[in-house]
């Protein structure tokens, strides 16, 4: 297979660094998107020909594609990253996207089911697989045309777990590796899954010179599952790596010193009120954040500790994601029910218990992270969670840390959170009530150090670390 680019170093995931929206006009409007892959692969430097391949995911991504005949992004939209935008048919995309990565395999990593009456894995299910199989196929066959001869490959998260082992069937000559954002199901959870579709997506990351985890937990079931599911002696070929993500501190404290934050924090200390104490949490709605069951320990703190009532401010964020589900809609309304509920119930005249805002707004969320005195971040189940490492970062006094012990983060940062069992209510509101009275100064110190845990890894480390472990053979 001939090589379109030649480039040297390749990133392959489902959602990528832009995104276009159609105006009212047909016009096209390229939205650039953050996170740790974007502020990693910019760390390779312009010397280096590095490529992305990723979904065109709504219209305007694909009219972009179209404009732009199949072939790279332009620059000036995508902020000089050479991006190949793939315009998978959108029922496949559809049914590999909201139908597998999404109702499958996100729900059994993060052991989401309700299991009495699911998963059900019936004809359509085998339906959406194979669009799955063909979504993965088209990613292999790009990068597969992409890439240089040996280049290096990142291929990320549980949307492509069948492409490393396509890919290796195309090109041989490619270093290939595997990274999962996400948990890895325990063996017995995972085993959920029909017995050959639990092998394909193991051998399918079995393709891989090297599959990578956020945590040595999450690395460890996967070769759990590996000798349960492929037996023994697997995986062979295949080296499992560990690399913490952690947050950018250069970033976020010079983003959050910017007029647009200061302007919002002087209306959410509106909404706050004067000299109240403030439990703040961001997060996208998930179904594993655990947004409902913080905001029940939340009630509880006020019904046990009533001396808080007209004293601290619930900030809770819930910005949409995945709202094609009906299943998400679904829990970011009882989001909503639940924190009017406790509004109606406990609020005053001047006191708002709860401030919920769902939609999305980077800078309110800064905002909310200078104002936090506690952290609250329960995750029923969580790959790493990055909050966790940016509030005690940006803070102005510091904050105390409610840390979910099953988040990733939590092997990094257990030492000076304050720890819940996700599920426990009670424990979680008396945990809210000690992270409450902590000492200013124990809360500075601690803040201080869970900031230095949470920016040891940072984005561009995390990427090149994973670089150069594909040419070492013994990490
Ligand atoms: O946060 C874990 C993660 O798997 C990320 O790696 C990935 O970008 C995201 O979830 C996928 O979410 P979405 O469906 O919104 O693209």
């Amino acid at each position: 297979m001939s090589s379109t680019h030649g480039a040297e170093v390749l990133v392959a995931s489902n959602r990528g660094p832009v995104s276009y929206e159609t105006g009212e006009d047909g016009s096209l409007r390229a939205k650039r998107g953050g996170g740790g892959l974007v502020s990693g692969l910019s760390a390779i430097g312009p010397e280096t020909n590095a490529v992305w391949v990723c979904a065109a995911l709504g219209d305007g991504d694909r009219a972009a594609v179209r404009r732009a005949e199949g072939g790279l992004l332009p620059e000036a939209d995508t902020g000089g990253q050479r991006v190949r935008m793939l315009d998978i048919d959108p029922e496949v995309f559809a049914a590999a996207y909201n139908g597998i990565a999404n109702s499958v395999l996100w729900f059994v990593h993060h052991m989401l089911y309700q299991t009495p009456l699911e998963p059900v894995f019936d004809a359509e299910f085998r339906r959406q697989w194979a669009a799955y199989e063909a979504y993965n196929r088209a990613f292999a066959k790009a990068l597969a045309e992409e890439a240089g001869e040996g280049a290096a490959v990142l291929i990320q998260d549980y949307h492509l777990a069948l492409a490393p082992r396509m890919l290796r069937r195309l090109r041989p000559d490619l270093r290939i590796g595997h990274f999962s954002h996400t948990p890895w199901a325990p063996a017995e959870y995972f085993r959920l899954l029909p017995d050959d579709i639990a092998a394909e997506l193991l051998t399918g990351i079995l393709g891989a010179d090297r599959a990578a985890f956020l945590t040595r937990r999450w690395a460890d079931a996967f070769t759990e599952c590996c000798h349960a599911v492929l037996g023994p002696g697997i995986p062979a070929g295949t080296r499992i790596g560990v690399h913490g993500l952690g947050a950018d501190a250069d970033f976020l404290r010079e983003r959050s010193h910017r007029p647009d934050v200061a302007e919002r924090m002087a209306a959410l200390r509106a909404e706050i009120g004067e000299g109240r104490r403030t439990i703040v949490r961001v997060d996208r709605t998930e179904l594993s954040k655990n947004i409902v069951r913080g905001l029940l320990a939340y009630r509880q703190l006020l019904d046990e500790h009533p001396e808080w009532r007209e004293k601290v401010v619930h900030v809770a964020f819930a910005y949409p994601s995945r709202q094609d589900l009906a299943v998400y809609r679904e829990y970011t309304a009882e989001v909503q029910r639940v924190a009017e509920e406790i509004n109606s119930a406990y609020g005053t005249p001047g006191w708002i218990p709860v401030v919920l805002h769902v939609k999305d707004d980077f800078a309110r969320s800064l905002a909310a992270y200078r104002l936090a005195d506690v952290a609250l971040v329960n995750p029923i189940r969580d790959g790493m969670n990055l909050v966790a490492k940016e509030v005690p970062v940006v803070s102005d006094e510091g904050c105390a840390l409610v840390l979910s012990r099953e988040a990733g983060a939590h092997e990094e940062m257990g030492e000076d959170a304050l720890t819940v069992n996700p599920y426990d209510i009670t424990g979680t509101a008396e945990t809210l009530h000690t992270a409450l009275t902590m000492p200013a100064e124990e809360r500075a110190e601690r803040s201080k150090r869970l900031a230095a845990a949470g920016t040891a890894l940072p984005p561009a480390r995390w990427f090149l670390d994973q670089l150069h472990a594909l040419d070492d053979q013994s990490s």
